[in-house]
């Protein structure tokens, strides 16, 4: 019998106050800021930082590594989840936090990963059947929440192969 399946797109995040952060979430938050202090953005100046934590509590950060042959350039996220899989491909990432900011040094920047890093962070979803949580940090310094990639990447490949 021929079914029709429903595609659900209900995109409901949350939106966190910096008081609201539980403790592991701010210090992520934490982590990520650090880590845009050593970015290498020298094109962009847009410094990104993204920190992450393995299920067994280890943290990682890491930020954006620029080229002069721009399309070589890696976004801070898909530098973090590449290194923590190469050294711990057991162990799933639960949450990565976000921050970015400005090289005029205006303060933080509204940021939320780009579609490369969307669907990567997907993968490794994919790979250890468990969400990982995003955190996205706002210039206003609130955070933005999602549960996992479904509410940044709807409609991604993998559904549709179901
Ligand atoms: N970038 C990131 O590292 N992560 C994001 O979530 C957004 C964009 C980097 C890519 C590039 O080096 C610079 O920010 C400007 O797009």
């Amino acid at each position: 019998m021929k079914r029709t399946k429903k595609v659900s797109n209900i995109n409901t995040m949350e939106m966190i106050s910096p008081e609201g952060l539980n403790e592991s979430q701010a210090n992520l938050i934490n982590l990520a800021n650090k880590a845009t202090d050593k970015a290498y953005a020298p094109y962009s100046n847009f410094r990104v930082g993204a920190a992450l934590v393995l299920e067994d509590g280890q943290t990682f950060w890491a930020n954006n590594q620029e080229n002069i042959c721009y399309p070589a350039g890696i976004c801070a996220e898909r530098v973090l989840l590449s290194y923590t899989h190469s050294n711990f491909p057991d162990l799933k990432p639960l949450s990565i936090a976000i921050v970015a900011k400005k090289s005029d040094n205006s303060g933080l920047a509204t940021v939320t990963p780009c579609g490369l890093c969307r669907q990567t962070i997907s993968e490794y979803e994919m790979k250890f059947d468990s969400p990982i949580e995003v955190l996205m940090l706002r210039a206003d310094g609130h955070v933005l929440k999602a549960g996992g990639i479904d509410q940044l990447l709807p409609y991604k490949l993998e559904d549709l192969n179901e």
